[in-house]
């Protein structure tokens, strides 16, 4: 069953949904040469504390990896897809991306987001990259209207990503979201047709994350049970946030 939030359910996700952004657009300030993934976090861990909230993804406890996640943020560097650790060893450095992907509990209510930044200058392949996994989630948004159904979203981002000639990570979906972090629907970046293709309903809160490979689709998880990386090591792109079904249209809640 796919909930549908009331007006005032909707006023507390936008509250999470607005931390998140600005813990995002603080760390993505942060990001350069020397910096590592574990100042991050320490900087997120903060922000988080401050706001009187509490983190998402940290003890979260995947089926898949039988571990509780032990970060607030997901930290994926270059060929890392999702679920990438904060580590003080990873030093970023120029020409790397990483995935900044984040999640927040307030007053019982959940936000999640997530960008990919370029580390000083990028060649202009991966660029490309970028904007186009950022486009398609725009995309994708632009589907998110009373009446229309949970393929037009999905399919947006398929299509866009194919013509462009990337391919879309698979295992790892978009989800919806509320008073727990996943909720139904999933939220594949692809057309599953073994799924249901609910019509969209006002109150609804999707959380879209296209995963985007530069090389071949496939992915592998790490032994630490949690990092999911290309598995042909080629660069991959996130980009997450959490939208609502309203009477007016789409409301990104992740962001003003
Ligand atoms: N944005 C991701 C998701 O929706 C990150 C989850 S990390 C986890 O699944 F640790 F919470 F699993
Ligand atoms: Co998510």
């Amino acid at each position: 069953m796919i909930v549908r939030r009331s007006p005032a359910e909707l006023e507390k996700l936008r509250r999470s949904g607005l931390l998140v952004y600005e813990i995002l657009h603080k760390l993505k300030d942060m990001v350069a040469e020397g910096v590592t993934t574990q100042d991050l976090e320490a900087a997120a861990v903060k922000m988080i504390a401050d706001a009187g909230a509490k983190p998402a993804f940290k003890g979260y406890a995947s089926h898949a990896s039988k571990t509780k996640y032990p970060y607030v943020l997901c930290t994926s560097v270059n060929e890392e897809v999702v679920h990438g650790m904060p580590s003080a060893k990873r030093k970023l450095k120029p020409g790397d991306i990483i995935s900044i992907d984040t999640g927040v509990q307030l007053n019982g209510y959940y936000g999640d987001s997530a960008v990919t930044v370029a580390v000083g200058e990028v060649n202009d392949s991966v660029k490309r990259l970028l904007k186009v996994t950022e486009e398609s989630l725009e995309l994708a948004i632009d589907k998110v209207h009373a009446g229309n159904r949970l393929f037009d979203v999905c399919g947006t981002v398929e299509k866009y990503i194919v013509s462009n000639g990337f391919s879309i990570v698979r295992e790892f979906v978009g989800h919806g979201i509320g008073t727990s972090l996943h909720e139904e629907p999933q939220i594949p970046n692809y057309i599953d047709r073994n799924s249901e293709n609910p019509r969209l309903k006002p109150g609804m809160v999707l959380a879209i994350e296209p995963m985007v490979n530069a090389g071949k689709p496939d992915t592998e998880v790490l032994s630490d049970k949690w990092t999911a990386v290309a598995k042909d090591g080629s660069y991959s792109a996130h980009f997450e946030h959490m939208v609502a079904v309203t009477d007016n249209g789409p409301w990104v809640l992740s962001r003003p």
